[in-house]
């Protein structure tokens, strides 16, 4: 199996909860190594431009709203088969068809209220890595 890179985010709704420790304890239980991490607080652009690939949904606009309404944790993990990983560790976009044990089941409102974010597929992952880190930030651990 490869190793791969994915985009994560904590969104507003989670910070808010207080649960940062909680969602990346469970990256680390998953294996996924953190390589880069910081706090932003998006503005419009910077969440359009994100989010480019769902412009023009009925969801977009108050996706960017929500995604705005506060800081989020964005970060790059790393780690065999990442991307499906992550996904798998987060659950289901919706909360209320979340397996049990998931980020979002745990923690998430709603569709657009689900806690975190993570890259979809390879190529998401190279644009949304690259959308918020210069590759000087992406740490390497070749040492351990
Ligand atoms: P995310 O994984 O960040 O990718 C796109 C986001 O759009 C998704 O999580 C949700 O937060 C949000 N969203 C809001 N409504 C929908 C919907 N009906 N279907 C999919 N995503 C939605």
């Amino acid at each position: 199996m490869a190793v791969e890179r994915t985009l994560g985010v904590i969104k507003p709704d989670a910070l808010e909860k207080g649960v940062i420790g909680e969602i990346l304890k469970r990256a680390e239980d998953a294996n996924l190594k953190m390589i880069a991490c910081k706090m932003a607080k998006l503005d419009k652009k910077r969440a359009e431009g994100f989010y480019a690939v769902h412009k023009g949904k009925s969801f977009f606009d108050s996706l960017v709203t929500f995604m705005t309404s506060g800081p989020v944790l964005i970060f790059t993990l790393e780690g065999e088969n990442a991307i499906k990983t992550w996904r798998g560790v987060m659950g289901a976009t919706n909360p209320e068809e979340a397996a049990d044990g998931t980020i979002r089941k745990d923690f998430g409102t709603n569709v657009e209220r689900n806690a975190v974010h993570g890259s979809d597929a390879p190529e998401t992952a190279k644009f949304e890595v690259s959308y918020f880190f210069e590759n000087h930030e992406l740490v390497s651990y070749e040492w351990m």
